[in-house]
């Protein structure tokens, strides 16, 4: 765990919020959010699992501007392991005001429906360790009544498709967890953010075909960027077009569905 810093930090805006907590903080979304950061003063602590990887993170994100850059290498499916993240978050990061949640993982469908290990780690990654993690630190903005809470999940919940209903229900069951945790922290003053990108240009996504039509990182984490300072929508559509495709997905009557392919 190492920490770096410029002079005090410049940022001024109006946005309330100042120190970052970024899980999955080598994701390509998440690389670009951070710079964007980074530019604008902000502190921020990394947390992903190669050191070596957070170690070039730190390096590039001070030298764009950022005011402080700390790094906490974890294994974030590893539940037991949360707890030493949050005690390394209230040592050295304390006062933080934002967390962006943003690994997951994306199997080959087939893979999990011949194998049960492969399915539990899918759901593992991106539903259950994602909402153990988020637990912890919602009942420490709870307390202190502020902050922010911002995670992504994925169009691909809004509706279990044939191709790839293992990821779908994952992401499906963070964005109906994010949406009570919303109504929880509420009186509290804690605002949750629902982050449901469409296909995006990154490491996940490389190996799928028409990958170079979808959407630039840099734009869905402009959007990102956006909501994180005026902690608003509840639920951000990022390519904005996707609100819509997804309403109009939502409609088709189940029968006709389950006879797509995609
Ligand atoms: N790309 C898309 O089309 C798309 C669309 C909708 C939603 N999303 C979601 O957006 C988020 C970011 O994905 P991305 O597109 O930026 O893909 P990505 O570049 O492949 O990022 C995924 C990140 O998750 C991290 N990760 C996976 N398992 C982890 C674990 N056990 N502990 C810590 N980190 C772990 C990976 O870390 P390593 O580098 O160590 O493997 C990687 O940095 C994900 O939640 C994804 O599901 C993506």
């Amino acid at each position: 765990m190492t920490s770096a810093s410029n002079s005090p930090s410049s940022n001024s805006s109006s946005s309330p919020m100042r120190k970052i907590i970024v899980l999955g903080a080598t994701s390509g979304i998440a690389v670009e959010v951070q710079r964007q950061l980074a530019r604008r003063g902000y502190d921020l602590l990394l947390v992903a699992r190669s050191p070596e990887r957070l170690a070039a993170l730190q390096s590039d994100l001070l030298a764009r501007g950022a005011a402080q850059v700390l790094t906490c290498p974890a294994d974030l499916a590893r539940i037991e392991k949360h707890g030493s993240i949050f005690e390394f978050v209230r040592r050295s990061f304390a006062g933080y005001d934002t967390v962006l949640l943003a690994y997951g993982s994306m199997h080959n469908q087939k893979d999990s429906e011949s194998s049960v290990e492969i399915l539990l780690d899918e759901l593992n990654i991106n539903f259950v360790s994602a909402s153990a993690l988020l637990t912890v630190f919602a009942a420490d903005l709870e307390e202190r009544r502020t902050g922010c809470i911002a995670a992504i999940t994925s169009v691909a919940g809004d509706r279990g498709r044939r191709s790839n209903y293992v990821y779908g229900s994952a992401k499906g069951a963070l964005s109906l967890f994010l949406q009570g945790l919303r109504s929880r922290l509420h009186p509290a003053g804690v605002k949750v953010i629902t982050i449901k990108p469409g296909p995006v240009q990154t490491a996940m996504t490389d190996h799928v075909p028409n990958a170079s039509r979808f959407a630039d990182p840099e734009l869905v984490a402009r959007d990102i960027v956006h909501a994180l300072e005026r902690r608003s929508p509840d639920v951000l559509y990022t390519p904005k077009i996707w609100r819509f495709i997804m309403s109009a997905v939502e409609h088709i009557p189940e029968t006709v569905f389950k006879r797509l392919s995609f």
